[in-house]
């Protein structure tokens, strides 16, 4: 396969932007692991937080995004991402999204939506679909932009680095090995500048609000590359995932909760007001552990979500994709409250990179949900990750373009073909299904919104065996996309652990029963960890 200048893994917001920006440069391949629009980014309701407002300050924001991080954001980073946030805005909308607006005295202005966490409103958002219009409108650009080449149904293998092939020169990214899934084939694509965009992992727990393709792709392919993984076990749950058999996945977001929905236990109460001053608008971690409580003092399978105050004309207009949805399974919002159960939502941590997405291992960078810039901390404010998925390509894209191309001897090197051998196809699909089931269920008993020692030893001991279990079917079955993303999946949910294990202390969204308080001097810190 023919070299390109720049290889993004990844088509949400992340990854399109960059692939637009660098379009203006040289050659650029988007790989894909399914369709073009099947990415997180299609599936963000709320909307991206954003500074318009006279009565909103970067000051505010700034703060507001520390707060959540409970002590571990780089304040740097989130100065950088927030004040970046209204120029690159402003460029989608150049390219033709459309925010909601509404007429305030005499002229038009963002409708901007609240989120917990937030002291001001400063939620731009296109009804109840943001991110489905983010995605439209960068696809449409895409197939107008030259030099680009969107590869569908290809998935990433692995990352060829110059450390693995023995070679005596620095270690950096040369390319990466991608599965081509209608010809079963794997290629070598040799690149300069490869951008990973893939999204978070919530598939490695049970419940999750995340596409099917959230396996963790990225951070896998880097820390067996040798990078820097940091952060892992900050993974937030969401407080609002519709509860219902048929409903998978689906988010109720909290924008609703910002338009004063009320979160209720089974005997009707409002029951935030013992856990947080904000009560139902508190930051995310502490309603998920809230409800996670409800729930277990009461045994009931879930909470309820009451906005049946506010009028169905407003629901209809302001949430028309959760208002259909609803009601497809049964539920009136308007007239009864909506059943929620917390869920697996967003991974903080990441592939560790600078506030340029550079990650620690040359030629390789990564943006989006994947990395781990420092804005998160252990906790992420709502709705910055579309804004920093977005800055964070246009400022990845002028770094890569100031990179010093390879040195001559990296380029000298030859980067082998795959090797499939006489590998067979793996015959027992039920062994892919089985693990794969067995990791989301452990992960969700064991290492889910409230942990123990205990728990995190099991899972570790667990993980461990599944992970040897993978490594066989690996080496010795032709791989498929069901087996990459079990092995993606076995590695992050191992990191995880593994990052969950070595916090003694309860930070953000890492609460453990066995270390309740938190711990200043010893935990203020990044947990780091890479195979090397
Ligand atoms: C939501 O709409 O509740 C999700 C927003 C986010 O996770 O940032």
């Amino acid at each position: 396969m023919k070299p390109y200048d720049f290889v993004v893994i990844g088509s949400g917001i992340a990854g399109l932007t960059f692939a637009l920006k660098a379009a203006k440069h040289g050659s650029v391949a988007v790989i894909t692991k399914r369709k073009g629009a099947d990415s997180n980014t299609a599936w963000a309701q709320g909307g991206i937080a954003c500074v318009t407002s006279d009565e909103d300050s970067f000051e505010l924001h700034v703060a507001d995004t520390l707060e959540a991080g409970a002590g571990l954001c780089d304040e740097a980073a989130v100065r950088t991402i927030v004040m970046e946030g209204p120029t690159r805005v402003s460029e989608l909308v150049e390219i033709g999204l459309h925010f909601d607006d509404r007429e305030i005295g005499g002229h038009r202005e963002p409708d901007l939506g609240r989120e917990g966490g937030h002291s001001k409103r400063r939620v731009l958002h296109v009804q109840d679909v943001t991110g489905l219009e983010i995605e439209k409108t960068l696809l449409r650009e895409l197939e107008r932009a030259r030099q680009v080449e969107l590869l569908e149904h290809h998935m990433a293998v692995d990352l060829i680095t110059a450390g693995k092939l023995g070679f005596a020169t620095e270690d950096r990214c040369l390319g990466v090995y991608i599965l081509n899934e209608r010809t079963g084939e794997v290629e070598t694509i040799r690149t300069d500048r490869l951008v990973l965009a893939t999204g978070g992992c919530g598939k490695v727990y049970l419940y999750t609000t995340n596409p099917d393709i959230a396996t963790g792709d990225g951070v896998a392919m880097a820390w067996r590359a040798g990078a820097v993984i940091a952060n892992m076990e900050f993974i937030q749950f969401h407080p609002t995932c519709l509860f219902h058999p048929l409903a998978k996945s689906f988010l109720i977001s909290e924008a609703i909760r910002g338009e004063g929905g009320i979160l209720r236990n089974d005997r009707g109460e409002d029951f935030m007001e013992q856990y947080h001053p904000q009560r139902s608008l508190a930051p995310r971690d502490i309603v998920a552990r809230a409800i996670d409580a409800e729930m277990k003092r009461s045994g009931s399978k879930c909470v309820f979500l009451d906005i049946t105050h506010r009028s169905p004309e407003f629901l209809k207009e302001r949430f028309p994709h959760i208002y259909e949805t609803c009601l497809r399974f049964g539920v009136d919002m308007a007239k009864q409250p909506i059943p929620v159960v917390p869920a697996a939502h967003y991974q903080c941590g990441g592939v560790k990179t600078d506030v340029n997405g550079a990650t620690s291992l040359p030629g390789l960078y990564a943006i989006g949900e994947v990395a781990s810039t420092g804005l998160h901390g252990a906790n992420r404010l709502a709705s910055n990750s579309l804004l920093e998925g977005l800055v964070m390509a246009h400022r990845a894209c002028d770094a890569s373009l100031r990179e010093q191309p390879t040195s001559h001897a990296a380029r000298a090197i030859a980067l082998p073909e795959w090797e499939s051998g006489d590998v067979q196809i793996v015959d027992e699909l039920v062994v892919i299904y089985h693990n794969w089931d067995e990791i989301r269920r452990l992960m969700w008993d064991y290492v889910g919104i409230v942990r123990t020692e205990k728990r995190l030893q099991r899972a570790s001991a667990r993980l461990r065996n599944l992970q040897r279990e993978i490594r066989e079917f690996y080496w010795n079955f032709k791989v498929s996309v069901d087996l990459l993303e079990l092995r993606n999946l076995a590695t992050v949910a191992a990191l995880i652990v593994d990052s969950a294990l070595s916090r003694k202390e309860s930070r953000g969204l890492h609460f453990t029963l066995d270390y309740p308080a938190l711990s200043d001097e010893r935990f203020r810190r990044d947990t780091l960890i890479s195979r090397t």
